[in-house]
């Protein structure tokens, strides 16, 4: 997988203020050392994403949370204590020496401690906080593989550590605890049912004055081609129709059953949650690259379990329409 000498290697670029692609059990991320304003401004140029929207920082563990948090309420300890290291993210009041670099400019910082051995290695070898969001350009689908990465960045990024496919598949959980009433910024890993039960009280959905979160654009996790999501019950009807007026489909439908017509690219997902997560930017990523005119997706359930990748697929079909009314 990854020798401990890619992992010093990775660390010292890091505090030369170099880009290291690392994995994480959620997706790819672009680190640069948070402490360095110039290094952190370096992922923004290579992901085209605006800069005044904040990254995450990534923490061995939440001993560390003291250099970058103000004060570490008692709900974040307790998150923090079921949850870490893993998929969830906690935004809290940002500490006194947190660049606006990784912030935005905002009072508050967000910080997760990712369980993946490589981003841990990565992590301790470092020794202090690694900003870094998913490693796609801005906007786009998410990475789960170093595959990913390359495709998306090539020469750009010097470093790629090869940690194999990411378990989880989408990103993790936002929680923002700087306010007097935690919110769900951004559903992800970690069930909202979990963490619920670990709070013992119930989350809010964000407001209109939550902070600015791209991953909370209407528009976000889009392929290049345009997407639609489809009810299951009505798809293959729609895929066939489509087909005859001569339409190129990919489509990521629950059933194996591929019907037979020309041009059709076919993906069968799992009904499985969690499994489909696991799978779903390699299959989103497959779908684009298939030359259709139109990814069609089965919805999935309206099931808690499915919230994370309802989310993700609601923006990644905004995201491409807004690209198709691009002039
Ligand atoms: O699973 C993940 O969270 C991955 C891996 C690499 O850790 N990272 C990730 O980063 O998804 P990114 O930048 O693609 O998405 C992070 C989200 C963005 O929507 C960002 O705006 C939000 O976190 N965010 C960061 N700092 C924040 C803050 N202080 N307040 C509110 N939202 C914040
Ligand atoms: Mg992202």
């Amino acid at each position: 997988m990854v020798s401990a000498e890619e992992i010093a290697r990775a660390a010292a670029l890091l505090k030369a203020g170099g880009v290291v692609a690392f994995p994480t059990e959620t997706v790819y991320g672009l680190g640069a050392d948070a402490s360095n304003p110039a290094a952190v401004a370096k992922i923004y140029a290579l992901k085209g994403r605006p800069n005044d929207h904040p990254v995450i920082v990534h923490l061995a563990s939440a001993a560390a949370l003291g250099d970058w948090a103000r004060a570490v309420p008692e709900r974040a300890q307790r998150l923090a204590a079921h949850f870490w290291p893993g998929p969830l993210t906690l935004v809290l009041q940002r500490g006194s020496r947190v660049p606006d670099a990784v912030t935005g400019g905002q009072d508050t910082v967000a910080v997760r401690v990712p369980v993946h051995p490589v981003a841990q290695a990565l992590l301790q070898a470092f020794g202090g906080g690694i900003a870094a969001p998913s490693a796609n350009r801005f906007g786009r689908v998410s990475t789960t593989t170093a595959a990913h990465v390359r495709a998306e960045f090539g020469d750009d990024v010097e470093c790629v550590l090869d940690g194999g496919e990411c378990a989880v598949g989408i990103e993790s959980t936002i929680v923002d605890l700087s306010g007097s009433q935690p919110t769900l910024l951004r559903p992800g890993g970690v069930p909202l049912a979990a963490l619920e039960a670990a709070l013992g009280e119930a989350l809010r959905a964000p407001g209109a004055a939550a902070p600015r979160a791209p991953g909370t654009l209407a528009a976000h996790y889009a392929p290049g081609t345009p997407l639609m999501l489809v009810e299951a019950d009505v798809a293959p009807e729609l895929v066939r129709s489509l087909a005859r007026q001569g339409k190129r489909l990919a489509v990521l439908s629950f059933s194996t059953m591929q019907p037979l017509l020309p041009g059709l690219t076919w993906r069968a997902a799992s009904a499985d949650a969690a499994e489909y997560a696991h799978a779903l930017y390699a299959n989103l990523r497959d779908l684009d690259a298939a030359g259709a005119d139109l990814i069609i997706v089965e919805r999935p359930p309206p099931r808690a379990e499915w919230l994370a990748v309802l989310d993700r697929l609601t923006r990644a079909a905004a995201g491409a329409q807004a690209s198709d009314d691009e002039p």
